[in-house]
């Protein structure tokens, strides 16, 4: 993806356009890129391990392969030996080399704030940077405790990209409780708190995806997980421990596959099977939700995998009817908000989405972003400082709509999604930007049966 992407005129991202047009029923199996989450973590644990890491089933986007690229100019050795297969030779903890130039993160968070946390433990300086997404998000939710760890950092306007981490190889550890629930930012400390002696704690008042801890252990690292009583969760890393290179399996992104899975339970007639899908209960939010809606949705073939769980999603076409998402279920969905979104536009009812201030500060304002496509789309919203109500009418939306995706996968994303059961074409003024989180994504819904049109894939 180009730099710079937001500043171009609209004139030279005329041909990055696509719209997604009525559809007949959708149907088959397809095969859904690795899990992104997972992807980032295999690449950096495996460049802190010792030995050779192989990772079979990486997601291949550009997001993760900039982390892969990061982590070669932090001298890992990162090689590409098939399609999805990558051979990760670490350097240990603390084992890493300055960069001879700037690491850019594309359009990443998640590369970029858990790059933060490894680098803090680094002797070293690195400059980060991304697009023009990623250098608006802010960074002080993982700057501020990295600094009391014993890092420095020197942001562009104090906290943004781009953003010199100045690491110290004499890091304290923390306990660090968490004021936004994120992920990245527990992440972001234990991957530090693996530089430093003694114990690093991270409590989330409300649990997030685990896939760090799930690592951190199968690595060979000493992660404690205890209950603080509520719902609440304290995570204890051990640090320095000396982690050895394991093989690892990246089963299929829930997150991507949501997108496929809500185009099969809108589209009338619509039948189709996604296998091998991360099913982290931390991850599972939308499925649930979807379900308490009345969609036909089924797992299959539950197993673990690579220490996660993992299932075939079944979908099949029916009415959804509005529901009120408990605002307490946001972490294990926080990505799924703008394809929830298009399912509930088509639902009859309300849907009541509450607890979503994060969603102001991901890849681009996702709780604008979706409010403002919606009502292009003629759909009735109401749109709240960090809640959304969406009024469907048990029919298919007017559509007709041409929405800005603003550099977010998700948002291009969601509204194909809508697309292929509006009356009306619905169309978006930039597919580029799926290519940091789910490539093929044309190729395969039009595999599908999707009526996608456009020359962005
Ligand atoms: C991620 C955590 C989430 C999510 C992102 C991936 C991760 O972000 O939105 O796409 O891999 O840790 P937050 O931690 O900011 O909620």
């Amino acid at each position: 993806m180009a730099d710079n992407d937001a500043e171009q005129p609209a004139g030279n991202r005329a041909n990055r356009g696509l719209s997604a047009h009525g559809s007949g029923p959708l149907r088959g199996a397809a095969k859904i890129p690795g899990d992104k989450s997972i992807s980032h973590r295999a690449l950096m644990l495996g460049a802190l391990a010792v030995g050779e890491c192989q990772i079979d089933g990486l997601l291949e986007s550009d997001d993760v392969l900039r982390t892969a690229a990061a982590m070669a100019a932090l001298g890992a050795e990162v090689t590409q030996t098939g399609a999805g297969q990558w051979r990760v030779w670490g350097r240990g903890v603390g084992g890493l080399r300055e960069p001879e130039d700037v690491i850019d993160l594309g359009n990443s968070g998640t590369g970029a704030r858990l790059m933060a946390g490894l680098l803090a433990g680094q002797g070293f300086n690195t400059v980060l940077t991304g697009d023009a997404s990623l250098r608006s998000r802010p960074m002080a939710r993982v700057t501020v405790p990295l600094t009391k760890m014993g890092a420095r950092f020197v942001g562009r306007g104090g906290d943004r990209l781009p953003m010199m981490v100045m690491g110290s190889s004499d890091l304290q550890p923390i306990t660090h409780e968490q004021s936004v629930a994120s992920a990245q930012v527990k992440t972001a400390v234990l991957l530090a708190g693996l530089h430093a002696p003694g114990e690093t704690s991270v409590i989330e008042a409300a649990p997030t995806r685990d896939h760090t801890e799930r690592m951190l252990r199968h690595f060979g690292a000493q992660v404690g997980v205890s209950g603080d009583g509520g719902n609440g969760r304290k995570i204890t890393l051990t640090g320095q421990p000396e982690l050895a290179a394991q093989a690892v399996r990246v089963p299929g992104d829930p997150s991507s596959a949501a997108f496929p899975a809500v185009a099969g339970l809108l589209v009338p007639g619509s039948e189709i099977r996604l296998p091998g899908l991360c099913r982290n209960p931390l991850r599972a939010g939308l499925y649930e939700t979807l379900a308490e809606m009345g969609a036909d949705l089924a797992w299959e073939a539950k197993r673990e995998e690579g220490g996660e769980p993992v299932g075939d999603l079944v979908v099949r076409a029916g009415p959804l009817r509005g529901i009120e998402v408990p605002a307490s279920r946001a972490p294990t969905m926080i990505d799924e908000y703008p394809v929830l979104a298009m399912a509930a536009a088509c639902a009859q009812g309300s849907t009541v989405m509450r607890g979503l201030g994060e969603l102001r500060v991901k890849e681009s304002d996702r709780l604008g972003a979706v409010a403002r496509g919606l009502v292009a789309c003629g759909v009735d919203v109401e749109e709240g400082d960090d809640h959304l109500v969406v009024h469907g009418k048990g029919t298919p939306p007017p559509g007709g709509g041409l929405v800005a995706s603003a550099l977010d996968h998700r948002i291009a994303m969601s509204f194909l999604v809508l697309g292929l059961v509006s009356q009306k074409p619905v169309a978006i003024d930039d597919g580029e930007p799926i290519a940091s989180s789910f490539p093929g994504f044309v190729s395969l819904m039009r595999g599908l049966g999707a009526d996608l049109r456009g020359a962005a894939a």
